[in-house]
């Protein structure tokens, strides 16, 4: 039904389509279950390099999976654990060039090496957070975060 397969020349540009594509994807659907399981399929078809990609949902100061794409994954955390839940905790973006490097890491997919962890916050509210994993260390670069967050933003509103 949709085809995204992106043809970009760079990163940034890659992230102004996949962006657009988003857009349109969650355009006027107020599920949010549905929104982030179309947003995890997007960015898994799109981007490069990546064993996992999807969502925690912070369900009464706990993070619990959500939509995903990958390998099934480790069901809750809490702030204290996890690159997820360091995002979660300081609400900032987490971008770790080697998990195995970072303290508290929880290896889900013994392939995952680098991530980059995005807080989801509407109305001053942490919604959840978007995960994205490679098996390439250091996958993802600034581009990828201003690319990653820019993505977060449009979901933040829709979930
Ligand atoms: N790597 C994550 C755990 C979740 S999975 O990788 C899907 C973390 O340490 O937050």
């Amino acid at each position: 039904m949709y085809d995204f397969r992106i043809a970009a020349a760079d990163k940034p540009a890659l992230y102004r389509e996949l962006a657009q594509w988003l857009e349109s994807l969650v355009a006027g659907e107020p599920d949010p279950i549905a929104n982030m399981a179309n947003a995890a399929a997007l960015i898994w078809e799109s981007l490069p390099d990546l064993n996992w990609a999807g969502f925690y949902r912070n369900l009464s100061g706990e993070l619990v999976l959500g939509p995903f794409q990958g390998l099934p994954a480790c069901i809750r955390m809490t702030f204290d654990q996890g690159v997820c839940g360091a995002a979660a905790k300081t609400r900032q973006v987490q971008c770790v060039e080697d998990v195995h490097k970072f303290s508290g890491h929880i290896a889900c997919d013994s392939a995952s090496n680098s991530e980059i962890v995005v807080p989801l916050i509407r109305d001053g509210e942490l919604i959840g957070v978007l995960d994205i994993d490679s098996p390439k260390f250091a996958r993802f670069t600034e581009e990828d975060e201003a690319g990653v967050v820019k993505l977060g933003e449009i979901l933040s509103k829709v979930l």
